[in-house]
């Protein structure tokens, strides 16, 4: 039996628990002015000490086909946007996690320890590998203590782009993200050695939130915000409060990921388009105009900035309020503010305009499908179970609710039934989405994590390739995942 989510036995949240973010939320308030106009009085608002130096991620390169390294989710106190988050858990003391560059063809090993005192795992989101042994086996349970050597062969064909590693543990990956856990894998090729490209000023910027009030207790422990999905009140960029990045080339090449366990980034440099030139796996075939910059979590997006024309003070990206649930007034605590989340300063002046690559790297579309399938998502009770999320009516079961062959390609119709957004994703193959609500969706874009909004029906396109075994799909809302919906797909030989 399948009742809708919040008609009754929910207990509502009283309040939110609001320990030492008077300053931030301030800060984040000061972004828009009582007017609605765009004012920023910058640090001087800032009374007190100085925020704290937080600890840059390390990069780690492969050389001549392989990079090979340690790596321990670990507990650690940490700076997170200036001020000290002690007990974090991360990956070798770092939040995000360390940042590793490979190139296709390359072998990518991970001596991985987990020093944790819950079971833990590592997935790679994005990576065409296979899903079993000791490669993106999200099957593991590596428990308290244990090590583990990951083996990755990276796949000679992999897309040029943004990826990234996090745990996948069941039950455990929502709180393991928010607790900081996550780290970018960036595959270099084609898309870097176009000219225009490799000349421009290349940044990194992983977006996270986080509840300040300690692991365990406040808002995590309410009911109502694991429905939703939960979100903190301080967003970082790499660990960092409203860092001000410093334009010193013509372009700026902005490679963006959202490693938030529910939280949506509605991005806007203020006063400016945005020119995407990739998504979630690699370029697209040409460079996109864009107002705003939808990124779900798990999503990832390169945009080009031009520093010519750019006013000589801070700009502001801006993360605008999104309504992810359909709810009333419940929904709206989880619209969210607008918030200045970094700065753009241009240094170097004068800047010289600079032609954009029109021709990017090719997207092939996929052929014709041998097969539709239909995956609908919605929640709520299971008896025995309480509340559940859901994928055709059913809470995740460790066995294959979805079996397909290998170098078969299926569409697959993602249908939103429920009254929040699901970010649809999936392991091992990335798709191309194909339309929404029938209306075709162009560009033609590499992806592996698609937004499903309520009421749509959004249709993909995935073929499948190079590797049997066993993975998952799943709504990239980790708190969702971790309360169901999820569905195991097994991909077995060709018949
Ligand atoms: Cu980034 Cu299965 O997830
Ligand atoms: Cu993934
Ligand atoms: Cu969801």
């Amino acid at each position: 039996m399948v009742v809708p989510l919040f008609s009754k036995n929910i207990p509502a949240i009283k309040e939110f628990r609001h320990v030492s973010l008077r300053r931030r939320q301030f800060l984040g308030l000061a972004a828009l002015g009582a007017t609605g106009a765009l004012v920023w009085q910058g640090r001087s608002l800032l009374q007190g000490p100085a925020p704290l130096p937080t600890t840059v991620s390390e990069i780690y390169r492969s050389e001549a086909g392989l990079l090979e390294l340690t790596l321990e989710a670990r507990y650690g106190d940490v700076i997170l946007g200036g001020e000290l988050a002690p007990r974090r858990m991360t990956y070798n003391g770092q939040i995000p996690g360390p940042r590793l560059e490979v190139k296709p063809g390359d072998r990518l090993i991970i001596n991985f320890k987990n020093a944790l005192d819950q079971p833990t795992n590592l997935h790679f989101h994005g990576l065409h590998l296979s899903p079993s042994g000791n490669q993106d086996n999200v099957f593991l349970h590596l428990n308290p203590g244990e090590t583990f050597r990951y083996e990755l062969q990276i796949h000679p064909q992999q897309r040029a782009g943004t990826y990234w590693y996090h745990p996948h543990h069941h039950g455990h990956a929502a709180e393991q993200l928010f607790q900081g856990l996550a780290g970018l894998i960036v595959v270099r090729g084609d898309l870097d050695d176009l000219p225009e490209i490799r000349a421009a000023q290349e940044e990194f910027f992983v977006l996270q939130d986080f509840a300040l009030d300690g692991p365990g207790q406040g808002m995590m422990a309410a009911h109502m915000n694991l429905m939703m999905g939960r979100e903190g009140s301080l967003i970082t960029v790499n660990g960092l409060f409203h860092p001000e990045i410093a334009v010193t080339k013509d372009l700026v090449r902005l490679r963006l990921l959202n490693a938030s366990p529910s939280r949506f980034y509605r991005l806007q440099l203020f006063g400016q388009r945005l020119t995407q030139i990739a998504g979630d796996n690699g370029a697209f075939s040409q460079p996109l105009e864009r107002d705003e910059l939808l990124l779900t979590p798990g999503q990832r997006a390169e945009v080009l900035i031009q520093a010519h024309g750019l006013p000589k003070t801070p700009i502001h990206l801006l993360s605008l309020p999104y309504q992810r649930a359909q709810m009333g007034m419940m929904g709206r605590q989880f619209s969210g503010i607008t918030q200045a989340i970094a700065d753009f300063t241009p240094k170097e002046v004068p800047f010289t305009p600079r032609r954009l690559p029109q021709d990017l790297i090719a997207v092939e579309p996929l052929p014709e499908p041998s097969r539709t399938r239909r995956f609908t998502l919605s929640h709520g009770m299971v008896p025995g179970q309480g509340m559940a999320f859901l994928i055709n009516g059913e809470a995740y079961q460790d066995r294959p609710q979805t079996t397909v062959r290998l170098n078969e390609i299926e569409d697959w119709e993602l249908v939103n039934l429920g009254t929040m957004d699901h970010p649809f994703h999936l392991h091992v193959n990335s798709f191309q989405v194909l339309s929404r609500n029938g209306v075709p969706e162009v560009p033609l874009v590499w992806a592996d994590t698609v937004l499903v909004k309520v009421g749509e029906t959004v249709k993909i396109r995935v073929a499948f390739r190079d590797f049997v075994g066993t993975t998952v799909y799943h709504c990239h809302i980790l708190d969702h995942e971790d309360l169901g919906m999820m569905g195991q797909l097994e991909i077995l030989p060709p018949a």
